[in-house]
């Protein structure tokens, strides 16, 4: 029995992941720093700071900041991304989403949520999807980013689940590996994400219970 279906959030359950790439385009070129959205696949799943470190090594100025100055460049980064977050309505929520949660819910499965973003609550209050989540890791108390599995065992322990007989949904390669480093099950949403026990193309993909056959079926 399945005991737990833990979801990221940002490119799974809306496209927020794109806001974050607007914002961070838009202060990476104040700092003379060029990033496309391929270099942006390497930020998804990761820290704020740890995804300003990334951008600022990018363009060679790691050292041309104290960390007050970098304090500041990440919470301008912030400030511009909670304003994007401002338009996201209910409508935003992504394609075949919303008919997976409520499959999930009446087959009495516990929903977690395993986003190390701090925004995280204000989007889903956005989409209007705060109570379907029974259990959400405080990114606040995660001490390390994806593909560390801390944020997926911590939202497996809240909801009283076993990491092997639950399953992870990511957009992210770094998601993905978090999932298989906490032992569970990983489906996989998009492109370049080879290590994913269940790949699909887009969120529409994601039925139910294809999902579970899946997982039946999956190799120790
Ligand atoms: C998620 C996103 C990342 C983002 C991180 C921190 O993991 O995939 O792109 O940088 O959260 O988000 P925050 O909203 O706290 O800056
Ligand atoms: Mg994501």
């Amino acid at each position: 029995k399945i005991e737990a279906v833990v979801f990221d959030l940002d490119g799974v359950i809306t496209d927020t992941a794109h806001y974050h790439y607007l914002a961070w385009k838009d202060l990476a070129e104040d700092l003379g720093i060029f990033i496309d959205e391929k270099f942006n696949e390497n930020l998804k799943g990761i820290s704020r700071m740890d995804s300003l470190e990334l951008i600022l090594k990018e363009g060679n100025r790691q050292e041309d900041f104290t960390s007050e100055e970098k304090e500041e460049l990440a919470a301008k980064k912030n400030s511009h991304y909670c304003e994007l977050l401002k338009q996201l309505t209910p409508k935003d929520i992504l394609p075949g989403v919303q008919e997976l949660l409520t499959a999930i819910k009446a087959e009495g499965i516990p929903i977690g949520l395993a986003s190390v973003s701090k925004n995280a609550m204000t989007v889903l209050n956005a989409l209007n999807l705060v109570e379907e989540f029974h259990y959400c890791a405080d990114a606040a108390k995660i001490a390390n980013s994806k593909p560390d599995p801390e944020i997926f065992l911590t939202a497996c322990e809240g909801l009283d689940a076993t990491p092997s007989m639950s399953i992870g949904i990511e957009d992210a390669s770094a998601g993905v590996q978090a999932i298989k480093a906490a032992g569970m099950f990983a489906v996989g949403v998009g492109e370049s994400l080879d290590e994913a026990d269940y790949l699909l193309k887009d969120t529409s993909e994601l039925v139910w219970e294809l999902i579970k056959v899946s997982f039946a079926n999956r190799k120790n």
